[in-house]
């Protein structure tokens, strides 16, 4: 690890060889000023860690320096010694931004304690305003990409909401990007410095569920060695994300309504009625209207959480994006992996334009992430794609064909339209066959016996899907 440096401003000799040897012997790196305008160059020169100065110098005086340290460079901490005891000088450079006085004569240990303590809380908050910037970078808007009508109407109403403690429902198909959305939402509020929890509704199994949610005191059941606070304790001051809510068994509804109602609970085998200050964000790719007419989802609830509903439109609704989306993932990726892919070949990118993209954002991040490592060259082109990229090039497509001079098989031209028409149902739904059926309103065994009988099978990369390719 770099040495710390430490600039010692003292204008007794004694006092600067004795702080230099200590210091030293610690592992700093150390310079030394006599007077106040000996410092000024030396800080103008080079950077220090940390300032250790008389409160009483010659030309300059420690104040002085301070004054400099706290316009000009913030970051560098100093430490006021002040010969005297004059406790409010020293109180008045506390004030000023000092980040601790010591009195002559000085005590080593004391001021090696000082010291590193000064030095942590300095890389405590340089580590702490590199992460907020990294967050804000990563959640703030403009990592959302998209400058489609649609996506700025979800612009929009985020702006809107993000700082109102209104409950915020996100819907959309699998991959459109609602989780992107929810974090954004909360890094925009003013629940920001709060924390952001989320709850994998489909995910906790059931016998957990309870003590994952609401905690449980110590003692509360066999397991419960000590008390532990569950989510929504865990959020107070700040979101909780209830994801994937279509999903949650009706025992997790229950008790899900029951907390939004009132923001209250007990923690398991207590008696005290913990109280939190939340901001509820829902999402689902389940067509909640749905699921609340067919009786699987508790209508109750699902007004509790349906305040502020954003839709997120499927990528293939907003095509506009899709070239500004595949520059943003290939230079992310050509980054992360060390290539230079570029673009796609016009004919390349016709294709991914007509492609369905069941699997949404997710899926062409995915692609791209994948194209990226097999690249060779900086232009991908067709023949970089996978097929079923290819399967719905316009040539194929016989909903526009003509009929040409020689003629055509009508048998099997309707065949291949019939197997096209399907792949596309599938393609749309994500290869969900309920839905598929549905789309070309036929029921589910005549969808599958003619999907057995084209010989139609899913492309591996869609099964792939939901977890990262790589
Ligand atoms: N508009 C966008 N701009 C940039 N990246 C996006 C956008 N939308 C989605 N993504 C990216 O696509 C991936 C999937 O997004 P996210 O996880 O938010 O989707 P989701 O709707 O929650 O999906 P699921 O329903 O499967 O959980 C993420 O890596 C996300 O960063
Ligand atoms: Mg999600």
């Amino acid at each position: 690890m770099a040495h710390e440096a430490v600039l010692i401003i003292d204008d007794e000799a004694a006092v600067r060889t004795g702080l230099r040897e200590l210091l030293e012997s610690e592992g700093y790196e150390v310079e030394t000023a006599a007077d106040g305008e000996i410092a000024l160059q030396l800080l103008q020169e080079r950077g220090f860690d940390l300032v250790l100065a008389d409160l009483f110098l010659p030309k300059l005086d420690g104040m002085e320096i301070l004054t400099y340290l706290v316009n000009h460079v913030p970051e560098t901490i100093c430490i006021i010694i002040t010969g005297h005891g004059t406790i409010p000088n020293a109180v008045a450079a506390m004030r000023l931004g000092a980040y601790d006085y010591l009195c002559k004569p000085i005590e080593s240990t004391a001021l090696l304690m000082v010291i590193d303590r000064a030095l942590e809380h300095r890389r405590l908050k340089k580590e702490n305003i590199r992460l907020k910037k990294q967050l804000k970078r990563k959640y703030g808007f403009s990592n959302i990409i998209g400058t489609s009508e649609a996506i700025y109407k979800i612009f929009d109403i985020i702006r809107k909401v993000a700082d109102t403690d209104s409950t915020v429902l996100i819907l959309g198909e699998s991959g459109t990007g609602k989780e992107l959305i929810a974090r954004a939402i909360h890094y925009n509020s003013n629940r920001r410095e709060g924390p952001l929890i989320p709850v994998n509704c489909a995910a906790i199994p059931e016998e957990l569920l309870e003590s994952e949610l609401f905690g449980h005191e110590r003692g509360a059941f066999t397991h419960a060695i000590r008390t532990r606070c569950g989510r929504f304790e865990q959020a107070n001051g700040g979101t909780i994300f209830l994801d994937e809510i279509g999903d949650m068994s009706p025992n997790l509804q229950v008790k899900i309504n029951r907390v939004l109602q009132d923001h209250q609970f007990e923690r398991i085998g207590g008696l005290k009625t913990i109280k939190v200050n939340i901001r509820v964000i829902a999402a689902t790719n389940q067509e909640l209207e749905k699921l609340v007419q067919q009786g699987r989802f508790r209508e109750d609830l699902y007004y509790r959480l349906n305040v502020i509903p954003i839709k997120l439109p499927p990528l293939r609704e907003r095509k506009s994006d899709l070239p500004l989306l595949v520059k943003h993932f290939l230079t992310e990726f050509s980054r992360k992996k060390g290539k230079k892919v570029k673009c796609f070949t016009p004919e390349a990118m016709n294709l991914l334009l007509q492609y369905a993209w069941p699997g949404n954002v997710r899926e062409l991040e995915n692609l791209l992430e994948r194209l990226v490592i097999l690249a060779d060259g900086e232009i991908l082109d067709v023949s970089d794609l996978p097929e079923r990229f290819l399967t719905t090039a316009p040539n194929n497509n016989l909903l526009t064909a003509d009929i040409p001079d020689d003629g055509i098989q009508l048998n099997e031209a309707v065949s291949e339209f019939e197997r096209q028409l399907i792949i596309r149902a599938l393609d749309k739904t994500g290869w969900v066959k309920n839905q598929a059926a549905q789309l070309l309103h036929l029921n589910r065994t005549t969808l599958i016996e003619k999907i057995k009988k084209q010989k139609i099978s899913k492309p591996p990369e869609s099964s792939d899907l939901p977890p990262k390719l790589f």
